[in-house]
């Protein structure tokens, strides 16, 4: 069919095996480690996850079955459409072949739900009652209090003030979803009531609700944290979303030259990259693009190093390109991409010459967003855009080059909690927003004396 938008498959596609690119890595990934560079064995993470993550987090098996129950609850709404971007493509001119993943039509809206339904299942498993969590944006909040309330656990959030009162319907959902979220920094931690005394202005960070998360995590035998990104299981849940993508992609004879996805702390960028780039190690001829705001520059200016991922240094330290554990972000509206740290796989896929990095503008993203939403209709959340405006980039470039490129992109989730941005942007009030040099300076001071990795 020429005209064809959508490419989809049936339950019964649905893929069995989540895929670890930690097996294939030429070289290995330097391990966590302790304050002294000890790597640090399995115990060292029990107070926070349940054992049965553990194994995950250090799983170095290139397939993982998904738990029969974990795959019910996916077909809730995967597999997810591969769209074809005609319309955008046809606003652009561009003989390149626009396809998006679109992980928006989960029940919370984003890709989110892939890691938050199985750590939940396997939280359940392993005995706890009860978990806690950060969230930016609010995505990965609601994503854990849906997936909380369909398995049966309690779920505590600490939101980041800024998207706490940019985004009042995300809590809202959570509520809906019987999650119990709070402003970061809270009254409810002790690392929360210093830094409310030591800035009681602070717009928050992922850092800082993380550190909250995990005090009160390790507090209560029945409680463990979750995190929505950075660890290396995450990563694994979210392969779901490229091995779908490739078996559509052979449904319809494609494959594709590109692969982009928007990079916070990694997943959703991992989770429709890490599949193709298995092919890469293989021999493949495609290109792998992460997509990040300059107002935190993780992959394309800060440093690799041994970094906590949270600000009281309550987690290990992980291999990972940071811009250091006390960077407080501009309240962009991207919340999700507002953490410090990268993903140690993804930072490891850069080193490896695997993925490429590149850092876009706010301005440009919403501008890219806005003309998705008048070409395809979904309107996408403020995180998506930057991988929109690096496809149509690319899309661009085809033009001038006059080549037929494909290109896919991770539409990690919708908008419709984040209009407050459109507002802002559409009444002029946004601008672009540089980390200048001196502040990234200052954070990266946290980094001094910490164990550095192998060069
Ligand atoms: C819609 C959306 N996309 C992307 C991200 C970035 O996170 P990650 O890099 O882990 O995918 C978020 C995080 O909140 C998000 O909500």
């Amino acid at each position: 069919m020429s005209d064809q938008i959508k490419v989809v498959l049936t339950e019964d596609e649905l893929p069995r095996q989540w895929y670890n690119l930690a097996a294939d890595f030429t070289n290995p990934m330097p391990p966590p480690v302790d304050m002294e560079g000890n790597p640090i064995g399995p115990d060292a993470l029990a107070p926070v996850f349940p054992m049965n993550l553990i194994e995950q987090e250090m799983c170095t098996d290139r397939w993982v079955d998904i738990p029969e129950e974990i795959l019910g609850l996916y077909k809730i709404w995967r597999p997810t459409p591969l769209y074809r971007a005609r319309r955008l493509e046809k606003a652009l001119g561009t003989p390149a072949k626009i396809y998006y993943k679109n992980e928006g039509v989960s029940p919370p809206g984003s890709h989110k739900p892939n890691t938050a339904v199985a750590q939940a299942w396997y939280n359940k498993e392993f005995g706890i009652k009860r978990l806690t969590t950060e969230t930016g944006a609010g995505q990965w909040g609601s994503a854990l209090s849906f997936a909380c309330e369909l398995i049966g656990l309690e779920c505590k959030i600490f939101m980041v003030r800024i998207s706490f009162t940019q985004k009042p319907f995300r809590k809202m959902m959570m509520r809906v979803w019987g999650g119990d979220c709070v402003a970061s920094p809270s009254t409810e931690t002790e690392v929360g009531r210093k830094i409310l005394e030591e800035m009681p202005d602070t717009p928050g960070s992922l850092g800082i609700a993380i550190s909250e998360a995990l005090e009160q995590a390790v507090q209560r035998e029945d409680t463990r944290y979750a995190l929505g990104s950075v660890m290396n299981h995450v990563m694994l849940h979210q392969t779901i979303i490229g091995l779908e993508a490739k078996a559509q992609f052979e449904k319809i004879g494609e494959y594709p030259d590109i692969v982009i996805g928007c990079a916070g702390g990694g997943s959703n960028f991992a989770g429709l990259a890490f599949p193709f780039a298995a092919d890469k190690i293989a021999g493949k001829d495609v290109r792998i693009v992460a997509t990040e705001p300059t107002a935190c520059p993780t992959l394309t200016r800060a440093p690799y190093a041994y970094d906590s991922g949270d600000v009281a240094m309550m987690t290990p330290l992980l291999p990972m390109h940071t811009l250091g554990h006390t960077f407080v972000p501009a309240p962009i509206h991207a919340g999700g991409l507002r953490y410090h740290g990268m993903a140690p796989m993804v930072s490891h896929a850069l080193r490896e010459g695997l993925i490429e990095a590149n850092s876009l503008e706010q301005l440009e993203c919403y501008e890219s967003a806005v003309l998705w939403a008048r070409t395809e209709g979904f309107i996408p959340a403020p995180e998506t855009s930057h991988a929109i405006a690096q496809a149509i980039r690319e899309a661009k470039q085809a033009k001038e080059e006059g080549k037929e490129k494909v290109i896919v992109m991770n539409w990690s989730g919708h908008g419709l909690m984040d209009l407050t941005g459109y507002e802002a942007f559409f009444d002029g009030k946004l601008s672009d927003y540089s980390l200048p040099e001196e502040l990234m300076a200052r954070s990266l001071q946290s980094l001094e004396g910490l164990p550095k990795p192998p060069a």
